[in-house]
C-alpha cells in the first residue's frame, strides 16, 4: 500500500473535531499519486459526503468541465479539501475545525510534493495568501520555493453568481501555460547534467 493510500485511510479514521459525529463518510481526496498539480478546495457538500469523493457534485461537475478545458484529464490530477468532512448545512468551516485538519492537508502534500497547487476559494486561498482578497488576487500566480501557487475562486461560487463563471473559465485556462512552465524548468534542469559531467 501507498504511503499516500495509508494517509487517506488514517484520515478516514479521524475524529480530531465536531464534524466526524455528523458525518457520512470522510473525504480525503483522491486522484494522481505524483500528480504535478494539486487543487484544493473547501469541504464536502452532500454529495461528497455520501459518496467519500471530493467533488462529485454540482460543483465537481463543473470543475470537470474545467479540468477538461484546460486539457487536464482528473485521473491526473489530485483533487482534495481544507477539511475532510461536511459541515452540517453546507455551513462555513470553523477555525477550529480548519486547524484540526490541516496536519493531514500538509501530509498530503508532502507526499503528493506537487509542481503547482491551486486554491478553489476563500479557504484554500487563505493558507498560502492570508489576508488577500480573492477578487484582486484570482488568477494571479506566486512563485515560492519551486511552487506555483494559484488561486482561483471556487466553482460553486460560478454555479450561483452568473457574472463569475467566465472569470473562473478564463482563470483556468491560464493553467497549460503555467504548467508548460513547470515542464521548461526541468527540461532546463535536466540539460544541465550532461554539462556537470564534462565538467568532472
Ligand atoms: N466543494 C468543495 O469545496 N469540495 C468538494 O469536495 C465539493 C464541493
Amino acid at each position: 500500500m501507498s504511503a499516500l493510500t495509508e494517509l487517506c485511510q488514517r484520515i478516514s479514521g479521524c475524529s480530531a473535531c465536531g464534524l466526524a459525529r455528523q458525518r457520512k463518510r470522510v473525504v480525503p481526496g483522491e486522484g494522481a499519486e505524483n500528480a504535478k498539480i494539486v487543487f484544493i478546495g473547501e469541504a464536502p457538500g452532500q454529495q461528497e459526503d455520501i459518496q467519500g469523493r471530493p467533488f462529485v457534485g454540482p460543483a465537481g461537475q463543473f470543475l470537470d468541465e474545467l479540468l477538461v478545458s484546460a486539457g487536464l484529464r482528473r485521473s491526473e490530477v489530485y483533487i482534495c479539501n481544507v477539511i475532510k468532512c461536511r459541515p452540517p448545512q453546507n455551513r462555513d468551516p470553523l477555525p477550529s475545525e480548519i486547524q484540526a485538519c490541516e496536519s493531514w492537508l500538509n501530509l498530503q502534500l508532502e507526499l503528493v510534493k506537487p509542481r503547482m497547487v491551486v486554491t478553489l476559494g476563500r479557504y484554500s486561498m487563505a493558507k498560502y495568501f492570508p489576508q488577500q482578497s480573492i477578487s484582486k488576487i484570482h488568477g494571479r500566480v506566486k512563485r515560492q520555493d519551486g511552487i506555483l501557487y494559484f488561486p482561483m475562486y471556487h466553482p460553486a461560487a460560478a454555479l450561483h453568481q452568473q457574472s463569475l463563471r467566465q472569470v473562473v473559465e478564463q482563470d483556468m485556462l491560464k493553467i497549460p501555460r503555467l504548467l508548460a512552465e513547470i515542464d521548461g524548468v526541468e527540461e532546463e534542469q535536466q540539460e544541465i547534467k550532461p554539462q556537470q559531467l564534462t565538467l568532472f
